[in-house]
């Protein structure tokens, strides 16, 4: 067996991956745990700064997105330990009592710091607060949360209508709304939730389809009252709530997972077993997905772990074919779709992703890149207004490629690059920090 040369070159704070593929033999092998769960570990951070008592988080992701998070909230006043895999001990403020931070909080790469952040800075009456974040974030819209909260009273500016950050919150005591979301976004739905926890009454959210539940699940084990009701993708909480420290459990995130059960579904000859991954329902989109491929996957040890469910997750090479992916399934997907079209390339026929159109507005532009990325490689991936069209079968020959500063764009690439011929360059890789801190030594580990 050849393995992979995997050579990562260091500059400043930038990281090229060089990728180097022998021309037969590379198979992957082993036995591999994924990093804690990037939604969760926000949420188990968030919740228990605004709990009373201390919370325990173990298995938290070491990702920089998180990291913003526990920054933020220390900056008003939350005491969250040294963040390390094993335990994490946050002393919580409760509800209401976050202090007026004295600098701007600053979110960094991530999204779901930031939107689920300003519900709660806007129901905190009297508190002032200033929120940006990377350039990349700075682009990113802001309305889809500004305006439901601006229904429900709050006081919230900045640039271009108040869409853009950096942002400027007054926090105000709100009112109780029932909002239907345009989007199934759980950024938007958790936002509203974590904004009614401190207004009286009952605040609910109603999306087009459902997205991701943790922020359901971890308010009810921290004791907040809520009603969900699946035949219209309602949620309503009861507020004021009060909430408890409770011990977070963090499973393995699918999304990095995904990674994983792609490669191992298109290198000959590979088997890996990826321990411990969440495969809560509102998540297993990508699962769905690769079966209809024709991926050869398998749960194992399926289990219940402080209330999210857990598996181990087995792959094995196989033939895949094309598929069509669209309506309610891309919300359960909706991270993975990168990595759903690297599949696609290697896949008999053409796939074609629609309903996509949120993709244009993550950390990059992930239709645009992708479909230029993989072209690059000798792929044939034609742009959607709101997805991909992919046409699999054609050989992928190494090249230089970009990550756009895209955590999830520089790991799809390099799994791309291990079914390419010749040398693939992933420039901006260092972006994988954001959620995988390990891809590299992982990549390393499985190919050797
Ligand atoms: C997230 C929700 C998703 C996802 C993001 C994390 C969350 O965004 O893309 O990586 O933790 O709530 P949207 O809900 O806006 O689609």
């Amino acid at each position: 067996m050849s393995t992979a040369i995997i050579t990562p070159k260091r500059t400043d704070n930038q990281l090229d991956l060089i990728i180097h593929r022998p021309i037969s033999g590379l198979s992957l092998q082993g036995t591999l745990r994924v990093p804690g769960d990037k939604s969760i570990s926000h949420r188990a951070l968030m919740l228990g700064a605004l709990a009373q008592g201390e919370t325990q988080i173990q298995g938290l992701l070491l990702g920089e997105d998180p990291r913003s998070t526990a920054g933020c909230f220390r900056a008003m006043g939350a005491e969250i330990s040294e963040l390390n895999t094993e335990q994490v001990t946050v002393k919580g403020i409760g509800l209401g009592k976050l202090q007026e931070p004295v600098e701007v909080l600053n979110a960094g790469n991530s999204g779901t710091t930031l939107r689920l952040m300003l519900g709660i800075l806007a129901s905190h009456p009297e508190r002032f607060f200033a929120v940006t974040g990377d350039s990349s974030l700075r682009s990113r819209p802001m309305s889809r949360v500004v305006k439901p909260l601006q229904e429900m009273g709050a006081n919230i500016w900045g640039r271009q209508g108040n869409s853009l950050a950096p942002l400027a919150i007054q926090g105000s005591q709100l009112q109780p709304i029932h909002y239907h979301s345009p989007i199934a976004s759980a950024q938007v739905k958790s936002c509203i939730l974590l904004a009614g926890l401190m207004v009286e009454g009952e605040t609910t959210v109603t999306e087009p389809a459902l997205s991701r539940d943790h922020s359901e699940r971890m308010l009810q084990a921290f004791g907040a009252k809520l009603r969900i009701e699946p035949e219209t993708n309602s949620v309503t909480i009861a507020g004021p709530a009060q909430l408890q420290g409770q011990t977070v459990i963090v499973p393995g995130d699918i999304s990095s997972a995904a990674f994983w059960l792609v490669a191992g579904a298109i290198v000959p000859d590979s088997e890996l077993l990826i321990a411990n991954v969440g495969v809560n329902p509102t998540r297993t989109g990508i699962l769905e997905a690769l079966e209809m491929m024709g991926a050869d996957i398998q749960l194992e040890n399926q289990r219940v772990v402080a209330g999210e469910p857990v598996a181990d997750l087995r792959v094995r090479h196989g033939r895949l074919k094309a598929c069509k992916i669209a309506g309610d399934i891309i919300p359960r997907l909706i991270d993975e779709i990168p990595i759903l079209a690297v599949a696609a390339v290697f896949a008999e026929g053409t796939t074609v992703i629609q309903d996509a159109a949120e993709l244009r507005v993550k950390e990059s532009d992930r239709l645009a890149v992708m479909a230029s990325q993989l072209n690059k490689m000798g792929a044939r991936v034609t742009e959607l207004p709101d997805g991909l069209e992919i046409t699999g079968g054609t050989p992928l020959t190494g090249t230089e490629v970009e990550s756009y500063t895209d955590h999830r764009i520089a790991m799809s690439l390099a799994i791309a690059a291990l079914n390419a011929t010749n040398t693939t360059t992933i420039h901006g890789a260092e972006a994988a920090a954001i959620s995988y801190p390990d891809f590299v030594t992982t990549l390393q580990q499985v190919c050797d």
